[in-house]
């Protein structure tokens, strides 16, 4: 078992109704509150004027129109530019992962006297950054627990994910309630994100029975609850148990001393977002089977077999080579019955700038230490598979 040292210092508030906390939670950090949120889902649910109500005793700016994949030269630089001018305390960040991101970038960049791109494309370090709040809206990418933020930087084809042990959000706000009104795609490609985040760390050379078992139960309470979510977008417990789900996905703690892995379907897919502008989640779905069966081999074959057995309860007593073809299959079908596309063409996608986007993953990604390593011929081959 791999060695780990595990912080998560996140507090997490959770249920119906938790918003209200809002200002104690706040009035630690000070008066001064950077608002940010996206393009007005916020303000559809009452979110916002309720955000606005509770804050009264504070100063208040904002940043509105945060992008879906939040773009540097817009949504960060603006950020942190009202960041030092207005001496912001603490930003709160309204929305999903997109709002948080970029939110956590600001946060570092306030902080730091040169370009944040530095910072985002690793050449300096954060040594300080503002604290974040979040309420968060969608349940997906857990950003709300981690501290991780993925910025795009559309000039540049690059959507870099950025880690800094500084962006742990000091406090989400996690009301189910404010998900009822994802929209359906937006709740499918949640769970697609979410499920592939379980699989980056499911899916690796060794691993333990105790992570298996959490691994596999996200599996299960993933599928099951979007199909709850998707026929009734107002069940609660659904929508809870899916908020959960998307919390633990993203942090680490689903395998903790468990080998390596190089999140290689993510490592893809924010390529494809980076030149596309795709949903991340939408993407991830798709290259997600063509890249179970390029990594299906005799090395590999007791990890698929364990995942159609224990996720999909496909009969144990088939040949290994039959459960694991299996699996593959029912994880594609799963994607296709929540109504994600299941073709990169669906999404805008052709073989034009395939052999750059190959080109450009292997050389920023690393992944030929991926559990399967992938080398530029393999990126490019799983793509195609996809189109
Ligand atoms: O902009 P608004 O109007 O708020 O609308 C958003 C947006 O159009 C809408 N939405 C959010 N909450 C809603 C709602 N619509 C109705 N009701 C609500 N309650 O949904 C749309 C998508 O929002 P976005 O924040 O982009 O989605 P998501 O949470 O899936 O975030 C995706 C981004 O997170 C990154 C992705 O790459 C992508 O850029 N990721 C971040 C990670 C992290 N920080 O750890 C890990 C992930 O792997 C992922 O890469
Ligand atoms: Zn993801």
């Amino acid at each position: 078992m791999r060695n780990f040292d595990y912080q998560t210092p996140t507090r997490l508030v959770f249920g119906e109704g938790v918003v209200e906390k809002l200002p104690k939670i706040m009035q630690p950090f000070g008066k001064k509150i950077l608002l940010t949120y996206g393009g007005g889902s916020i303000k559809k649910i009452g979110l916002y004027d309720k955000v606005k109500e509770l804050l009264k005793g504070f100063e208040v700016f904002e940043l509105s129109g945060i992008e879906p994949n939040p773009k540097y030269s817009t949504s960060v630089v603006e950020g942190v530019k009202i960041c030092k001018d207005k001496g912001i305390d603490v930003i709160l960040a309204v929305g999903g992962g997109s709002v948080l991101d970029c939110s956590k970038a600001i946060a570092a960049g306030a902080k730091y006297e040169g370009e944040t791109w530095d910072l985002i494309s690793y050449k300096a370090f954060a040594k300080d950054a503002l604290p974040i709040v979040d309420i968060l809206t969608l349940a997906a990418t857990g950003s709300e627990y981690d501290c991780g933020g993925v910025i795009s930087r559309t000039e540049t084809n690059d959507k870099i994910g950025y880690m800094d042990p500084h962006l742990f959000p000091v406090c989400s706000i996690l009301d189910p309630r404010y998900t009822f009104s994802v929209s359906k795609k937006q709740t499918a490609a949640g769970c697609a994100d979410a499920m592939n985040h379980v699989m980056e760390q499911y899916f690796v050379e060794d691993t333990t029975i105790l992570n298996d078992g959490f691994c596999e139960a996200e599996f299960k309470s993933l599928m099951y609850n979007t199909k709850i979510a998707l026929e009734n977008p107002e069940d609660y417990r659904a929508r809870a148990e899916l908020m959960l789900d998307c919390t633990y996905g993203c942090n680490g703690i689903l395998s903790l001393g468990n080998s390596e892995s190089g999140w290689p379907c993510h490592a893809i897919e924010h390529a494809l977002s980076a030149y596309y502008d795709i949903t991340h989640g939408e993407g991830l779905a798709i290259i997600t089977p063509r890249w179970m069966k390029h990594i299906l081999s005799e090395r590999t074959m007791d990890r698929f077999v364990k995942y159609g057995v224990n996720v999909f309860g496909i009969d144990a007593t088939l040949e290994k080579q039959e459960i694991a073809e299996k699996a593959i299959e029912e994880t594609y079908k799963f994607f296709e019955s929540i109504g994600i596309p299941m073709h990169l063409r669906d999404v805008g996608i052709d073989e034009s700038r395939v052999a750059e986007m190959a080109h450009h993953i292997a050389v920023n990604e690393g992944l030929e230490n991926a559990y399967v390593p992938l080398d530029e011929a393999a990126i490019a081959k799983i793509i195609m598979d996809s189109l």
